[in-house]
């Protein structure tokens, strides 16, 4: 199985696998317009028949705005029920935060995860590094509340974040608050090396060494 970034031919079968495994579903044109503005933040996942088996899309934000930080924002993240824990989506996720960092210049990338999605809240947290901006109450369709989550690339100590325990409680990060540090710095370890000049951005790794919503329509 390969990691690698998504090309058109490959936007059918990611919304087919996010019709498979996700409540909150895009209409073709929706997928299409990433694709079109942002290429370079696709990613997927194929097993060896070249079936797209796991996806990330995903978006920037702000990035035309006087004065607002420009940013990546997951809109959606899945991978077939029959390829999960082989650390696909971690994989996808790195590829995508690295173009987000390395092409777009985001400052962070964001996200929205139900309180109750344990797997993906692990993922995010524990795998990636990424810390609670807020509490979004209601966010989703059937009212559950959604963690917004930050992964900062370089974070410069101020932001005001924090880490979901076991409870599904918030705790402040950092020297003020008991639960871990934000990612990217802070003594964390790098998720991914920058590109160079002449070390362009390696592509994704193959999957299997784990080396280691707001805009999203359709949600109401
Ligand atoms: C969440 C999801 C994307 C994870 O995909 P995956 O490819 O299985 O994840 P990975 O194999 O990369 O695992 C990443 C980490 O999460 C952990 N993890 C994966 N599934 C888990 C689960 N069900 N419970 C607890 N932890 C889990 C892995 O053990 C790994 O942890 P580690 O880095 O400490 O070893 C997948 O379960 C999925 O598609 N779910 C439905 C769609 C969804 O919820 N998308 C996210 C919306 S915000």
């Amino acid at each position: 199985m390969q990691t690698r970034r998504a090309t058109m031919r490959d936007v059918i079968e990611m919304q087919h696998c996010n019709l498979r495994c996700l409540p909150e579903n895009y209409n073709m044109r929706y997928f299409l317009y990433h694709y079109v503005s942002w290429p370079q933040m696709l990613n997927v996942v194929e097993d060896a028949h070249g079936h797209v088996v796991g996806y990330v899309l995903a978006k920037m934000d702000d990035e035309d705005e006087p004065g607002k930080t420009p940013h990546g924002h997951i809109t959606s993240l899945a991978v077939l029920r029959t390829h999960r824990k082989l650390g696909i989506a971690a994989n996808t996720m790195k590829a995508t935060m690295r173009e987000t960092d390395a092409v777009h210049k985001g400052e962070y990338v964001s996200l929205h995860v139900r309180r109750t999605n344990e797997a993906a809240l692990h993922l995010y947290q524990e795998s990636l590094k990424f810390r609670c901006a807020e509490v979004d109450k209601g966010y989703y369709v059937d009212n559950e509340d959604a963690f917004h989550m930050k992964h900062f690339f370089r974070p410069k100590g101020d932001e005001r974040m924090h880490y979901v325990n076991a409870e599904g409680k918030l705790e402040k990060c950092g020297r003020e608050g008991t639960g871990p540090n934000i990612g990217g710095g802070m003594g964390a370890k790098t998720l991914w090396r920058t590109a160079t000049h002449d070390d362009p951005v390696a592509p994704a790794s193959a999957v299997g060494s784990k080396s280691s919503k707001r805009s999203a329509p359709g949600r109401r």
